[in-house]
């Protein structure tokens, strides 16, 4: 561990002993808390408050550059000219105390060259995925200055409506910490002063993935058991791994927003969970507590704010403006303003800028490197989720010439995704695009009609084009999908089918008669039950990225075999939202495949139930939370536990022979989910606890273990303490949620 990493953590440390005092941490501490001290005690409030202000950069001015030397200003957000960055820095180095800027952007997968989008990167099971994306991103996002970015975005995700799933890591907490941590490592780096490493920032804290009705922005209702057991898990994880900066979120919980929750952010955020890095707000989130209607103008959204233990003001300005006075008329305390300082130096000094505040702009680029391509392809290539293969369509195999049919399979900007700032759509490579320039693929014979111009678009008229496309065909393959601005910020969707004339579309396409393999590029999981029945084969990729093309040929073309699962269920109907798998029991669960009342006619009114499902769509999803096929056929057997019961400080050991019967060698994701059976509150009916990507030649088989520990099962209980508690549990191992392959043991 590089130097920089040993003293920011051991600062941390200092920070982390002193528990409560942390607000209070004085200047008996290490390296940097003594300079930080040093400065403070220098400072005036003016200037302290400056460096809580985040300013979104607009342009360059007289008027800003006196801004920035008069200390009024900490960091810029969204200015990623290097040449600008160095003026600002050097109107930094001119201010009283020199302290540096730190220039911060949205680089949520990949800042040139482009990743999957993240629920994307969750689908492969790969932490390593992720870590390697988020280490590309920071290498090329630092080349022009940036060294903080607003990611991993590891809000829990249960509402495919809500467009920001897109940006989530999925609905399972295990898997959103097992990728959240992999991104922080991956931005951050192991040397935190390194010129590459940028801070990472946990987001949005908290619950802001639970707005009701999947409608962005709004209101939550996480119960304290839910939060401490769902949504504060990833959270936890990212903190453990040593995120920097954390971003309060923009929802109420509870009719409380966020950026006002002294409790949240003081109790929980910092001494509950001994986080000891920056808090800056969302955009105008502190503003918005007006609106909210829980601040009465802006003096009493920054004194709520300051209060309850933001250190960074996104945007507003409110800070700047209001906490001066508010300090001055005793309505704020200078403790609170230090300990934010203190937080926002900290940062500072962790990532090096007092030492290297300006940017070497001559060096040679790495942005869009072979390399770099090369890794965004094998993401996107493990991201990607083979949903259906019937008789074995795919891999595509003597095929002669294909037909290419639909609006997603020449679409450079929509093949991004969504929160996308700097990628470039000149620099994407389509499915056409890769047949065209890809020598791997340019002898592949093929005709292409969008027939629809973009995935919205309401214009069949050349819908008479399909016919005499597909039957000079061996196979058609339709991309459909959803343009990227129907997931991200703001966009939820109340209907969540295949928008516009898709679905019209591949049916036109079906009744040709030829084998139809359907490649959907989306956001989100989409209710595609109504066109499976038009499509031989389906892989599925949520926004796949620049090398989205080259790496959908591979799959299609067997170069390489599905392994992605699902990191979000599918539902059947938009109306069975939520549906996850790891949902409780009730004293009233529905059988399994629950038959609805539309497979029994005549029923009478009170005949049906009693048990909890819906009439017309049963309870089961349409795919559940880890499915995901291969081209080869995996077979689990054998599954043994080390003992039948184990102590408090024991640990069991869970073994299953893996077979590839297949005739392809293949990747399968293997997943451990336990049950505890009675808890002092209920707990899920799954709950994933462990996967493991293992490679098997075809007939190959391998004895796969899990080591599983008693604090694996912790969860916070009626007494709120996190903590396993003894009694019978269920282990299933499968290569998706529902698995039935399962053992039981006692922990006593
Ligand atoms: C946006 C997003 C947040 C982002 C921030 C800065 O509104 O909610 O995720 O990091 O503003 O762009």
């Amino acid at each position: 561990m590089k130097k920089g990493n040993v003293r920011c953590i051991f600062s941390i440390l200092v920070c982390l002993l002193l528990g409560a005092k942390v607000y209070h941490m004085h200047a008996h501490q290490h390296d940097y808390s003594k300079e930080i001290e040093t400065l403070l005690s220098r400072m005036t409030l003016e200037e302290k408050i400056g460096q809580m202000n985040q300013v979104n950069f607009d342009s360059l001015s007289d008027e800003l550059l006196q801004q920035v030397e008069n200390g009024e200003i900490g960091s810029f957000l969204n200015v990623t000219d290097p040449k600008v960055i160095n003026i600002l820095q050097k109107a930094a180095e001119k201010s009283k105390h020199k302290i540096p800027l730190i220039i911060a952007r949205d680089v949520i997968h990949g800042y040139k060259t482009i990743f999957p989008v993240p629920l994307g990167q969750a689908a492969s099971f790969e932490p390593a995925i992720a870590e390697t994306g988020a280490r590309i991103a920071a290498v090329e996002a630092s080349e022009h200055g940036i060294k903080w970015t607003f990611a991993p975005m590891i809000d829990i995700a249960r509402d495919a409506r809500w467009g920001r799933i897109a940006e989530s890591l999925g609905e399972d907490p295990f898997l959103s910490s097992l990728m959240g941590e992999a991104m922080v490592k991956g931005f951050q780096g192991r040397d935190l002063t390194a010129p590459t490493a940028i801070a990472a920032c946990a987001k949005h804290f908290v619950g802001y993935g639970a707005a009701e009705g999947g409608r962005d922005y709004n209101s939550t209702s996480i119960t304290p058991y839910a939060l401490r057991n769902t949504y504060l898990v990833p959270f936890q994880k990212a903190i453990d791994a040593g995120v920097l900066t954390v971003m309060t979120s923009f929802n109420d919980n509870d009719g409380i927003p966020s950026s006002g929750n002294k409790y949240l952010l003081k109790e929980i955020l910092r001494k509950e969970m001994r986080f000891s890095g920056l808090i800056v707000s969302d955009w105008n989130s502190v503003g918005e507590m007006i609106t909210h209607g829980f601040a009465v103008d802006g003096k009493d959204a920054a004194r709520l704010a300051a209060s309850a233990g933001l250190n960074m003001e996104m945007n507003t300005g409110l800070y700047v403006k209001y906490l001066k006075r508010l300090v001055e008329e005793g309505r704020i305390s200078i403790s609170d303003i230090d300990a934010s300082v203190r937080y926002i130096l900290n940062v500072k000094f962790c990532l090096g800028l007092f030492d290297n505040r300006y940017l070497n702009i001559s060096k040679e680029s790495a942005i869009y490197s072979e390399k770099h391509l090369q890794a965004a392809r094998e993401a996107a290539v493990k991201s990607a989720i083979l949903l259906k293969n019937d008789n074995h369509t795919l891999p595509l195999r003597e095929i002669r010439k294909i037909a290419i049919i639909g609006p997603m399979a020449d679409a450079p900007y929509d093949q991004l995704g969504t929160w996308v700032f700097d990628g470039e759509p000149e620099h994407t490579v389509t499915p056409i695009g890769a047949l065209r320039d890809y020598t791997e693929y340019k002898d592949i014979q093929f005709v292409y009609e969008p027939i629809l111009r973009k995935s919205t678009d309401n214009d069949t008229v050349n819908f008479r084009k399909i016919r005499q496309t597909v039957e000079t065909a061996d196979a058609a393959i339709v991309f459909l999908g959803e343009e990227s601005r129907l997931s991200g910020e703001a966009h939820s969707l109340s209907d969540i089918n295949l928008i516009g004339y898709q679905s019209d579309l591949l049916r036109e396409v079906k009744k040709v008669g030829k084998p139809v393999v359907t490649v959907i590029m989306a956001g989100r999981p989409l209710t595609i039950e109504r066109d499976l029945p038009y499509t031989d084969a389906l892989l599925y990729c949520f926004h796949p990225g620049t090398m989205g093309g080259p790496a959908i040929w591979d799959l299609l073309f067997g170069r390489a075999n599905p392994s992605g699962k699902l990191p979000v269920t599918f539902v059947r109907e938009v109306g069975q939202i939520p549906l996850y798998y790891n949902h409780n029991n009730t004293g009233r669960p529905a059988p399994d495949h629950a038959k609805t009342l539309y497979d029994k006619s005549g029923e009478k009114q009170s005949s049906v139930g009693d048990v909890s499902f819906y009439l017309d769509s049963g309870k089961e999803p349409l795919f559940p939370f880890g499915y995901g096929l291969s081209y080869s056929e995996f077979k689990y057997s054998g599954l043994s536990l080390s003992s039948k019961k184990i102590g408090m400080k024991g640990s069991l050991v869970i073994s299953v022979t893996l077979k590839n019967t297949g005739n392809m060698d293949g990747t399968e994701v293997v997943q451990l989910y336990v049950r505890d059976r009675v808890g002092s509150i209920i707990r899920p009916v799954k709950e994933l606890k462990g996967v493991q990507r293992v490679n098997l030649k075809a007939g190959e088989s391998k004895v796969v273990r899990f080591v599983l520990s008693p604090d694996d099962l912790s969860f916070y209980g009626m007494d709120m303490i996190r903590k396993p508690e003894p009694g019978y549990y269920t282990v299933w191992v499968g290569g998706s949620s529902n698995t039935d392959l399962q053992e039981t043991f006692l922990l006593e």
